[in-house]
């Protein structure tokens, strides 16, 4: 019987300080999530320097608190995973920094992962059957992409945003209804029972490619409230939030089933924090049962950031014999890309 594989991972990209410890990839033994969602709710979105400073505060305790869980000593952990990009590279940099630092103690292997990887890899912590090849559509509040997974380290970009992501336009609209931080969340449940056909936007078309465009729908989203702002009229919230996700999400399963169509592949999967999103889930329950797809989407808590998609992704890469030195750097920039971890 081959050894189980214990990996510790840790994430501080953007406002979650969270480590986890996960056996095989699949199976999550702790997770711990500080969140500093409620503290950025009154600056009306995350405030990178002050977020840096709280991960600081955080990232010890989390981490001592995933490993207490698990009920493991770091000397029983196989190897360190930790986020080194995309995000806020201050944020980026105190996971980073703390990861190195137990490696440097005790000689534990440090795997750095790609963010995304991560939100992908969250759906093998849901679905033990889950195997590659399977489209993913990644979506969260800094990217919208089309992800062809031929395999666990093997990602071809099939279609993204060429400006907005769709969580920004969620999040954006919802500061200016004054729905206030996290928008997403909030205008999920303030769209609940609304009408999706009361308010229309604008329509996008990318041509034959599967991109995505957001920012004329919510520049469109925009003028619908001035417009009825100058006619001292207010918009009717639940409809206006229902009708606004509800063509977003159409977007979004549109271009997905266009690239099922293209790859033949009817295996798909969403990722990322807007993949919490329940009028989403519902177009692609709805497009999973028109066009016959098997459909993963991770529960609610493991859509936006953990440590335990951190945890899955550092297996496949630590499996496959990925190390990274002591001088790994944050790469806030960092894409999605065949073999990126290594770069
Ligand atoms: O993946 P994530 O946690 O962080 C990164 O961007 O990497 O995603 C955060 C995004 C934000 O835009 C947030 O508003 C959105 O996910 N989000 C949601 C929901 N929950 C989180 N958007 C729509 N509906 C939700 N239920």
């Amino acid at each position: 019987m081959e050894k189980d594989v214990y990996i510790l991972g840790i994430e501080s990209s953007c406002d979650e300080t969270a480590c986890s410890v996960v056996k095989n990839g699949r199976e999550i033994i702790s997770n711990v999530i500080a969140s500093q969602a409620d503290f950025h709710e009154q600056y009306g979105g995350v405030v990178p320097e002050l977020a840096s400073r709280m991960h600081v505060d955080a990232v010890y305790p989390t981490i001592k608190q995933a490993l207490a869980d698990a009920n493991l000593e770091l000397g029983q952990i196989d190897a360190v995973a930790v986020t080194y990009g995309p995000g806020l590279v201050g944020a980026l940099l105190v996971g980073l920094s703390a990861a190195k630092g137990l490696c440097a103690a005790s000689g534990v292997p440090l795997v750095g992962v790609n963010h995304l990887m991560g939100h992908i890899c969250a759906n093998y912590l849901c679905f033990e059957e889950l195997e590659p090849p399977f489209l993913c559509l990644c979506v969260s509040g800094g990217n919208t992409q089309i992800v062809h997974v031929k395999d666990y380290s093997d990602l071809e970009i099939l279609g993204r945003t060429r400006d907005d992501a769709a969580g920004e336009a969620i999040d954006k609209i919802a500061r200016v209804i004054g729905l206030g931080y996290p928008g997403g969340p909030k205008m999920d449940k303030a769209g609940q029972g609304g009408d999706v056909t009361r308010y229309a936007f604008a329509k996008t078309h990318m041509g034959d490619t599967l991109d995505f465009s957001f920012s004329g729908i919510k520049t469109s989203a925009l003028n619908t409230i001035n417009i009825s702002r100058q006619k001292g009229e207010e918009i009717d919230v639940k409809d206006f939030c229902a009708s606004y996700q509800h063509h977003l999400a159409e977007i979004l399963v549109k271009n997905t089933i266009k690239a099922v169509k293209q790859t033949g592949v009817k295996k798909v999967a969403l990722a990322g924090g807007v993949s919490a999103n329940s009028f989403l889930r519902e177009a692609f329950d709805k497009a999973a049962k028109n066009h016959k797809l098997e459909l993963y989407y991770p529960k609610l808590g493991l859509c936006t950031d953990n440590g335990a998609m951190i945890a899955s992704a550092g297996y496949y890469e630590y499996i496959r014999g990925v190390r990274h030195g002591l001088d790994l750097n944050a790469a806030p920039s960092l894409k999605l890309g065949v073999n990126n971890a290594n770069t």
